[in-house]
């Protein structure tokens, strides 16, 4: 079965859009659907995930998925993969009604989800993480079968990765093409649904996965794709089907829409993409790091010292891998270095640990959110004040006043825009992207003097990433001080004064982001070729 449209052309990126029958974007797409999503609704409690939501896919093309987050992306691709079951509706798969009751039943059809959070045992290896992810009973194969076939595998795919590799030794890059491999490994796959694969990615990580879809859709393999960086969908996409709060609102070809239009169509209204203000006239130092060495690590630092000044927002940019994880530990009191000094206002806090950095008003965002980021299992509102009840002062006598913290909590949310109606649910329950947002709201909220932040905007929608935005540059303007780690160049050099880049556990270099040189950036990161994709936030 062929669809009877091309792939997106990636030189017309902002091909003008034109009034579009919406009806008939399917109708000129799909003769013969491979999957048809009927009427599809699925509610938790109160909360409508999904209402009414027809999807249709064609064999052979690369489908987007977009909305705000919590639109109901993540629910919707889970009923598709066997765990969620939907109220009401039908999936129609090669022309029939099939019940997908579990994922062995997806499996079995030849649909394959990579999730939003990675469900690798970080414990165990690469092997074993194989081994766990087959249908067959576990050790049916014995790992020295399984270990040759995952070389076999990431031969084939050019991945650096060894079988015997423990998982919580790879980097973002690598565990997300162990994921995906895990899909691959040995099935038929006719249906691949990825679930924000490339959130944190570097450009080049991202084009290597990007070719591996083009790869799949040239063989006939189906693809939905989850992302909210519109750039992504104009370098990958065939069709996108834009959802919000639950519903379909808009499908479209991608060669027939633009950034801006799906922008408007995902949010309700148009967004305004304009970042930061003039520089501010730097003031006293307010982070120093002198010399920071580890031991032990995957990638030990090597007398790595910078400064970041009060007024100022300086970045890191490097490969995944190459240190950052190490610092931002650091500087959170998760990991002791071997040494070197850590300085906040003057004040020597190397080696303490992440409670008095708090108190000291050092807002951390981790890297991991389900690592180090949040309790999933306790309420939104515990979750907003997790180390912070005296900050806040909500202990009086020693007993926590909860109807000041409930109340606190939901002014943050509200501020913050997480969507829930209930602070009482576990934090686990929200989408990827409110999760994200509940740290920052915990954060952020207290007007932080001095941020550290690694990838602060993984898994938010345009909007919400907008607004992280903001929050930085108002931590900066008003005299505070951030450190800002991110994979991603545009970022950095839309929101920095100074951009420090690190490689084999080193600083090899300082940038002015203002006028910086990308191909010297890159060359500094290791020879990693960066390539301007566009604004930060589309
Ligand atoms: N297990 C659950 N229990 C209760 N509510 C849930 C559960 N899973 C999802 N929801 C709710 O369903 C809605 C849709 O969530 P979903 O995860 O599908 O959003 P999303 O579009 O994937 O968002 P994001 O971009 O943030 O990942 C949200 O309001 C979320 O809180
Ligand atoms: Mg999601």
């Amino acid at each position: 079965m062929t669809p009877s449209h091309g792939p997106a052309d990636p030189t017309r990126p902002d091909a003008p859009a034109h009034a579009c029958d919406e009806r008939s974007v399917d109708a000129r797409c799909v003769d013969a659907p491979l999957l048809e999503l009927r009427k599809i609704t699925k509610t938790f409690g109160d909360v409508v995930a999904d209402r009414d939501v027809d999807l249709t896919v064609a064999a052979g093309e690369v489908h987007a998925l977009l909305g705000e987050n919590g639109a109901g992306k993540t629910t919707l691709m889970r009923v598709l993969a066997g765990l969620a079951h939907a109220d009401v509706g039908q999936i129609i798969w090669h022309g029939e009604v099939v019940h997908i009751a579990s994922p062995a039943d997806a499996i079995r059809l030849g649909i394959g989800m990579m999730h939003q959070h990675d469900m690798l045992v970080s414990s165990l290896t690469v092997e074993e993480n194989f081994e766990l992810a087959r249908p067959e009973p576990p050790l049916a194969l014995g790992l020295t079968e399984t270990g040759s076939r995952v070389t076999e595998l990431t031969e084939h795919y050019g991945v650096n990765v060894r079988p015997d590799q423990r998982v919580d030794t790879l980097t973002v890059g690598q565990r997300q093409w162990l994921n995906l491999l895990r899909i691959l490994d040995g099935r038929e796959i006719q249906l691949l649904i990825l679930d924000e694969p490339t959130a944190s990615l570097t450009q080049a990580e991202r084009e290597d996965v990007f070719r591996t879809l083009r790869d799949l859709r040239a063989s006939g393999v189906a693809v939905i794709l989850i992302v909210h960086k519109l750039s992504e969908v104009f370098e990958v996409c065939d069709r996108a089907t834009v959802m919000r709060a639950g519903r379909v609102v808009a499908r479209r070809l991608v060669t027939e829409t633009t950034k801006e239009e799906l922008a408007g169509l995902m949010v309700g209204h148009t967004i305004d993409t304009r970042l930061a203000g003039p520089p501010e006239a730097p003031g006293e130092v307010i982070l120093a790091v002198s010399g920071l060495c580890t031991a032990g690590a995957e990638q030990n630092l090597a007398d790595v010292s910078l400064e970041v000044r009060r007024g100022e927002l300086v970045g890191i940019a490097g490969v995944d891998g190459n240190g950052q994880r190490e610092l931002g530990e650091c500087l959170a009191g998760v990991r002791r270095p071997s040494a070197g000094t850590v300085t906040v206002r003057g004040r020597d806090v190397t080696g303490r640990p992440p409670a008095e950095l708090t108190r000291m008003g050092v807002a951390r965002i981790p890297e991991d959110r389900h690592e180090h980021g949040l309790a999933l299992g306790l309420r939104i509102w515990e979750n907003i004040h997790l180390g912070r009840n005296a900050s806040r002062h909500l202990i009086h006598r020693g007993v926590v006043d909860t109807a000041r913290a409930r109340r606190l909590a939901a002014d943050l949310v509200a501020r913050f825009n997480v969507r829930t109606q209930d602070l009482e649910r576990p934090v686990g329950e929200l989408s990827g992207g409110n999760q994200q947002k509940v740290i920052l709201a915990r954060e952020l909220g207290d007007a932080a003097d001095l941020v550290v932040a690694v990838n602060p905007t993984r898994g938010l929608d345009i909007a919400a990433t907008q607004f992280v935005y903001e929050q930085l540059m108002a931590v900066r303007t008003r005299g505070g001080g951030v450190l800002l780690v991110s994979f991603d160049l545009d970022e950095l050099l839309a929101l920095c004064d100074r951009v420090f880049v690190m490689s084999g556990g080193r600083i090899v270099g300082e940038v002015a982001a203002d006028g910086a040189d990308r191909t010297l950036i890159g060359m500094m990161m290791g020879g990693e070729h960066q390539h301007v994709a566009g604004d930060a936030v589309l």
